[in-house]
């Protein structure tokens, strides 16, 4: 196990490698308990390296077989080891360049941290971001150290797989050289009895390029739609972005057990299946939709995160809030792009701005971790993609674009920082960012609030903003908020052309002239006008904008900025919630304007869904927690129900109508616009549910031809008390494990709160239930934590030590999926003071266990801190 109190690792003290290596051969002799791998790598003494000159090599788990420099030998002498690596001090080097050899034998079959070289229903694959590969072999496992790779397969599997492009094979071995220099931690290795779905792609420059996605026999009709989202990316980086592939082949692998998403490794990526695999039957059109931009995510890194990498992993948002950026775009452009923006929003305030909010708060570029795996976080990716988008906009779409080639052509095969890629667009652009860079070195969410009066014929508008202390950050400078506008009329004309104003200071103001825009708009000038902020979302920032509810109902109407119209519905709702958690009734106004929303046809399908969705549970928790009120999950549930009923009560016939309007038809798709009908669809059904009883889901889900439906189907009378619903589900899909993942998950997040625990516990004692597979804990662990905020709650504090329990339990095996589990416990000072004694008890319990790993013991310390 590893050390009970790490130090932690600072940017402020990164040195430069001492060698770099300029080339590297790996020969892997394939066994489940005994796989050996051969190295011999290239050094050379870095002209930029500290002085002392050691070789420094990293490595874990590793049982050292031999070692050689220049063919000679080395005796336990010649070296220092210790459980975290190699180190061959300077005088004992041939000289500034040398040939390092070593033999070590490695145990994938017992890896069931799915980190390094594991084996997973048979099969070998490889994890290594972000410090895998010192479980591989002795290697200076740091993205700074960039070499190509060629590596020898032996194996009697059929299929034999690595990085870059096939150089050789025979029976049981195969050969593979990547050109590219890398770090390690885009190495990878596959082999297993695997299936190809294929197809070509030819590059703008005419090269072709062979495209695999590679899964067990029996998977393969379950491949169309990541193959058809793979060529679309592969031609939208062209068109959008100017880069081209770059290697002969690019391999996709499915693996049931996968810790993350998937992985960018060179030409070789690995995904978990649940991000491949889909057909009409199997999978729903959320499911469809993650397939499409994390297939296009894992791409896009070839170049904005492969050719370009990082220099440490600080600067980890440098590849991941670009390339969540450009999967954004990518799907905004191939969806619909208002649709995408707010699902993209939602996204960050449910999961960023929740993190911002509490203890573990941290900078998009940290200054400090102890284990990196703890810093795959919302805010590295989310509000990193944030930053670049704020970006984008400040200096305008054709300067953006300017700068991203400039930062390709000045950085290609360089591992950079922020620094390198702000400099680049200062250079492009003239301007100075250092102001800018705050939002790299400032965690928290700004608040912005807006105030204006209408005086004399003028609109007097000021912006201001603060920055609340984050853990270890009492006090913040400024940022710079880009703060996208409009003005409407009462009537809801447009009085101002979208425009942007900057506020980058503490405070902002603006007047504008009522008499010159209504004269443009062609109107009589208006003695109140309604400011329409932060469209778009034009910054991560949360906006008290100051509006009566008569002037966002006018928003929810009018706005010519789709977001905006939801934004003013959304906060009506949330308003509307908060009223009524506090005895109050909804406003009879709010249910006129979204059945007027409802009925206007030529509004996207999706965006009308979204626009009926509710505030979670998780957000009206954190709204009664700014309100300063105690939020009680078990009220907040209720009250979350009694707006569901008041709504079909009052848009009834309204849902009536759509549930039959939407019906896509027989022919499936798993198209935006089939989608977007089905989501409007089964979000009626399941608002009518609550006051017609199951009889309309009974009729849907055996009537269901996809799972969309089907799931629907299930979950809702799950909700409305069909007793034998779970066991037919099960009987139907007991062989499919995607499928039976959501089985799991559905009857935990659908149970009633009282029941919900335990029906979490009598899964865990499902057959079926293998807590060792992160899909499947993650549905029933994370389908209490995540999906039934009520039932996790529960103030007996059950639910806090079921999850202690689980967390303790997988820590031993898989520390990375425990510690990101432990995120439950976040929010734990929202709530009352008996709920914060059980949450710190089951904390303190976990904290307490003998040989907790890093991983876990570092978020149990920062959650229960600050
Ligand atoms: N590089 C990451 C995968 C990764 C994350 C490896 C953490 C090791 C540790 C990959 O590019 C990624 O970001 N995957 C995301 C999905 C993506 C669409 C945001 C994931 O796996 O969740
Ligand atoms: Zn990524």
């Amino acid at each position: 196990m590893k050390d009970a109190s790490p130090q932690p690792i600072r940017l402020a003290d990164y040195h430069p490698p001492s060698h770099l290596v300029e080339a590297v051969e790996l020969t892997f002799r394939l066994a489940p308990r005994g796989t050996r791998v051969r190295s011999k790598i290239r050094f050379r003494a870095n002209p930029a390296g500290l002085e002392n000159g050691n070789l420094r090599l990293d490595g874990e788990n590793l049982r050292l077989v031999s070692c050689a420099l220049d063919g000679t030998p080395l005796t336990a002498l010649d070296y220092l080891l210790t459980p975290e690596g190699l180190t061959v001090p300077a005088e004992r080097l041939p000289g500034p360049s040398f040939t390092w050899e070593a033999e070590v034998e490695i145990d994938p079959a017992d890896n069931t941290a799915l980190e390094g070289l594991y084996t997973s229903g048979g099969m070998f694959c490889t994890q290594c971001e972000a410090e895998g590969f010192r479980k591989i072999t002795f290697y200076p496992d740091r993205p700074d150290v960039m070499a190509p790779f060629t590596v020898r397969i032996e194996s009697d599997l059929p299929i034999l797989l690595s990085n870059g492009n096939p150089a050789a094979s025979g029976p049981g071995w195969a050969e593979w050289h990547d050109p590219w220099p890398k770090p390690a931690y885009l190495f990878a290795l596959v082999a297993g009895d695997l299936v190809a779905h294929s197809d070509r792609f030819t590059t703008m420059s005419g090269r072709a390029v062979t495209l695999n996605i590679w899964v067990r026999p029996g998977d393969e009709d379950k491949c169309a739609y990541a193959m058809d989202a793979l060529k679309r990316s592969m031609r939208w980086d062209e068109e959008v972005y100017g880069r081209e592939y770059d290697l002969d082949v690019f391999n996709i692998v499915a693996v049931d057990d996968f810790n993350m998403g998937a992985m960018e490794n060179k030409g070789l990526n690995i995904f978990n299946s649940k991000y491949v695999l889909a057909s009409q039957k199997t999978a729903t059109d959320r499911d469809y939709d993650f397939i499409e931009s994390i297939v296009a995510h894992e791409y896009f890194h070839n170049w904005t995160g492969n050719r370009i990498t990082c220099r440490d992993w600080f600067q980890l948002c440098l590849k991941e809030g670009l390339t969540v950026f450009r999967d954004q775009q990518f799907s905004a452009d191939t969806r619909s792009a208002p649709v995408q923006r707010i699902e993209d929003v939602l996204q960050l305030r449910a999961r960023q701005f929740r993190e911002d909010a509490g203890p573990l708060a941290h900078n998009v570029r940290p200054d400090a971790y102890v284990e990196i795996n703890n810093f795959y976080t919302a805010t590295v990716y989310e509000k990193g993609a944030e930053l670049i988008g704020m970006l984008r906009r400040i200096v305008g779409a054709q300067e953006y674009r300017a700068a991203l080639d400039e930062y390709f052509r000045r950085h290609d095969g360089q591992a950079c920082t922020i620094e390198d890629w702000l400099a680049v667009f200062e250079d492009v652009t003239g301007r100075d960012l250092s102001q800018f860079k705050r939002w790299y070195t400032q965690a928290g969410t700004p608040r912005v609030s807006a105030e204006w009066q209408v005086a004399e014929g003028r609109l007097h508008l000021r912006l201001a903003q603060e920055l609340p202390p984050t853990p270890g950050q009492p006090l913040k400078e400024p940022v710079v908020i880009p703060v996208a506008m409009g003005l409407l009329s009462p009537e809801g004309a447009e009085l101002l052309p979208e425009t942007t104003v900057i506020l980058d200071g503490p405070e902002l103001t603006r007047d504008f002239d009522l008499d010159e825009m209504a004269r443009r708009a062609g109107i009589a000038r208006p003695d109140h006008v309604i400011p329409s902020l932060l469209r778009g979302f034009s910054a991560p920032v949360i906006l008290d904008a100051g509006l009566s509810r008569a002037d966002r109902l006018v928003l929810l109407a009018h706005d010519p900025d789709p977001f905006n119209r939801w934004e003013a519905g959304r906060s009506l709702m949330r308003e509307t919630l908060m009223e009524m958690l506090t005895g109050g009734a909804p406003d009879p106004a709010l249910f006129d304007a979204l059945d007027r929303l409802l009925a206007e046809d030529r509004l996207d399908a999706a965006f009308r869904a979204l626009c009926l969705a509710l505030p979670s549970e998780d957000d009206m928790a954190q709204a009664a927690h700014d309100a300063g009120l105690v939020p009680d999950p078990t009220a907040i549930h209720a009250t979350r129900r009694a707006m569901q009923v008041a709504m079909a009560r009052a848009l009834q016939p309204r849902l009536a109508a759509l549930y039959d309007a939407m019906d896509p038809g027989p022919a499936y798709s798993p198209d935006a616009d089939q989608a977007a009908k089905r989501a409007l669809r089964n979000s009626a059904l399941t608002l009518l549910a609550r006051i017609e009883g199951p009889a309309r889901a009974k009729a849907h889900y055996a009537a269901a031809t996809n799972m969309t439906d089907e799931i629907a189907g299930f979950t809702t009378l799950l909700e409305t008390g069909d007793p034998d619903i779970a066991r037919r589900f099960h009987d139907r899909w007991k062989d499919d494990r995607l499928v039976m993942d959501k089985w799991f998950m559905a009857q935990v997040a659908h149970a009633a709160p009282e029941q919900a625990v335990a029906i979490a516990e009598a899964l865990t004692d499902h057959p079926l239930f293998d807590w060792t597979n992160p899909n499947r804990f993650r549905s029933v662990i994370g389908g209490l934590t995540s999906g039934n905020p009520a039932g996790f709650h529960d103030p007996t504090g059950a639910g806090y030590r079921f999850l202690a329990d689980w967390l303790i339990r997988l820590d031993a095996k898989n520390p990375q999926t425990a510690a990101r589990m432990s995120t439950a416990f976040e929010t734990w000072r929202r709530y009352d003071a008996d709920r914060q004694a059980l949450i710190t008890g089951a904390l303190d319990r976990i904290a307490a266990q003998d040989g907790l790993s890093r991983d876990l013991s570092e978020m149990v310390d920062r959650i229960r801190a600050a």
